[in-house]
């Protein structure tokens, strides 16, 4: 086992709270030695295995941030708890990482950081839209080679974006900003697949497009597919922002695939595995037309063989969140969790976070995924 650095603020806290990486800003460790926590956190940028972590959270421990590269399941919660925790945050907005059963079974809390990332997100992904739809990253690639030796009238022929369909599988936060954003943007018409459906988004669009036929353009239109293989085929663009589990691994196969126009745009910014990438990188060999932005992977850090070397897709390294103002949020978020539950606050319930970034955070935890399994009671005003 590596030898690794922990930094500790307050040691002589009443509480101990074990923080897996760095975190940008300060405001969220000003939380948790507001609080007099005493707070270990580790400085290298190795991603930790359970063993690591459970010597980290050894003897007494009664909370921990910790990292989507990281698998907390039953080993690190039973561990936890027996060293006297309550409460986990991830630093993130997924938690496919975590066995929240798991966390039940131990009586632990388990925080998530939504809301201070859906418009850094989106913009992420509209960025790997455009890069992919218009060949950026190749003819990047191109110039620097030395390659240009003139306009020519076919060099680096993209695809035209406005009035076209886009097609988002998974309407929550992030799909629908990203939805509005194609549809604001590009007048492209939407088409979403979700379990539910999302009136909020549909009464968006339809109030969007009475207003530019008001202005004496073309209405844009939405619908709801009625399955995944439906949206598939009619989409140019298609984006993927469902959250990981059994149901969504390798959502988009092989058979799917061969459904999607030879020239789509396929974009994935929500988790790897949602795509079958072996079956990706065969299919993109085989249609240079079809073009993909990627910024998560099937087995992060790799990728599969042959990713690397085409043209036809633009691989960003899990960054969709990297914005110092949203990793700072989500540091915010992930200490007010644990501090929240620690004080023995109740669950926030408002879709509305960002009231935990300004000035007087709400007495509750922001966001808590098991409040009710493990009876932590719910904020009413
Ligand atoms: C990043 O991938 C997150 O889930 O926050
Ligand atoms: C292209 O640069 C044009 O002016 O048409």
């Amino acid at each position: 086992m590596n030898v690794l650095e922990w930094r500790t603020y307050n040691p002589s806290g009443s509480k101990r709270i074990i923080v897996t990486k760095e975190l940008p800003g300060d405001r969220w460790l000003k939380i948790l030695q507001g609080e007099n926590f005493r707070v270990e956190v580790c400085t290298s940028t190795n991603i930790l295995s359970i063993s690591e972590i459970k010597s980290a959270i050894a003897n007494q421990c009664d909370g921990a941030i910790g990292q989507l590269t990281e698998k907390w399941g039953e080993d690190l919660f039973s561990a936890l708890a027996a060293a006297g925790g309550k409460a986990y945050s991830n630093y993130a907005v997924g938690y496919n990482n975590v066995d929240i059963a798991a966390a039940n079974k131990h009586g632990v809390a388990v925080g998530n950081t939504p809301g201070v990332l859906t418009e850094t997100t989106t913009e992420m992904t509209v960025t790997l839209t455009l890069a992919a739809t218009r060949r950026v990253v190749e003819a990047d690639t191109f110039m620097r080679a030395g390659r240009y030796t003139g306009w020519l009238p076919s060099l680096f022929l993209g695809e035209r974006l406005t009035r076209k369909k886009v097609g988002v599988i998974g309407a929550g936060r992030i799909g629908s900003a990203y939805a509005r954003a194609m549809v604001e943007g590009f007048k492209m018409n939407l088409i979403y697949h979700d379990l539910q459906p999302n009136t909020a988004l549909e009464d968006y669009i339809k109030a969007y497009s009475v207003f530019l036929e008001s202005r004496g353009e073309q209405p844009v239109s939405c619908e709801r597919a009625s399955s995944v293989e439906e949206l598939l085929q009619v989409s140019n663009v298609i984006s993927l922002h469902p959250v990981l589990d059994e149901t969504t691994r390798h959502l988009i196969n092989v058979t799917r695939l061969n459904l999607m126009k030879p020239n789509a745009i396929l974009i994935n910014a929500s988790r790897g595995p949602v795509i079958d990438e072996s079956a990706l990188v065969a299919h993109c060999q085989k249609h240079p037309e079809f073009r993909v932005g990627l910024d998560v992977f099937e087995d992060e850090p790799r990728m599969h063989q042959g990713l690397a070397e085409l043209k036809n897709v633009v691989i960003v390294p899990h960054i969709a969140s990297a914005t110092s103002w949203t990793r700072q949020g989500m540091a915010t978020l992930a200490a007010s969790n644990v501090a929240g539950i620690l004080r023995g606050h109740p669950a926030w319930q408002d879709y509305d976070i960002t009231t935990f970034l300004g000035s007087s955070p709400p007495n509750a935890a922001p966001s808590i995924i098991n409040a009710e399994a493990i009876g932590i009671p719910l904020y009413s005003n």
